[in-house]
């Protein structure tokens, strides 16, 4: 199975911003262990951070014609973004899991994180469990 981890805009920063919310561990940490659990599950995975919208919708379109799994944290544009949800709808309806991940619960935060425009339009969600978040991510779609 293909897979593709995207992540959206500061999440470069991790480690370094609000710490007691998102975690000590850097976004190369995160992705050294996304790639070794994935590896023990048979999974070729690829990882990839952008803050542009613009260039997570075109990754969101690469995984729609190669019908790649998708596992993404949209960050801020998970409360806002109908053009990336328009993206992710595009891959769920063709049958291609899509798992939206958050590293803190956006439900006990402020109220504007309380809405996802993309819960709605993925296979599933997994929030607040920290960047182990990630990892049942990707078990969930190695059970599928
Ligand atoms: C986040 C939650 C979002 O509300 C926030 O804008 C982020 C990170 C999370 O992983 O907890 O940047 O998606």
């Amino acid at each position: 199975m293909k897979l593709m981890v995207l992540n959206g805009p500061n999440l470069n920063l991790l480690g370094r911003r609000e710490p007691d919310v998102y975690g000590l561990k850097s976004l190369e940490d995160l992705e050294k262990h996304c790639v070794k659990v994935a590896a023990e599950l048979g999974i070729e995975l690829s990882f990839r951070q952008t803050n542009s919208e613009t260039v997570l919708i075109d990754w969101l379109h690469e995984a729609f014609e190669s019908k790649t799994a998708v596992i993404i944290n949209p960050a801020a544009f998970t409360h806002y973004s109908y053009a990336l949800r328009d993206a992710c709808a595009a891959v769920t309806k063709s049958g291609i899991p899509l798992i939206e991940v958050h590293i803190s619960n956006p439900h006990a935060r402020e109220e504007f994180r309380q809405t996802s425009v993309i819960s709605a339009v993925s296979s599933g969600t997994i929030a607040g469990f920290g960047h182990l978040s990630y990892e049942l991510a990707i078990r969930a779609l190695a059970h599928r």
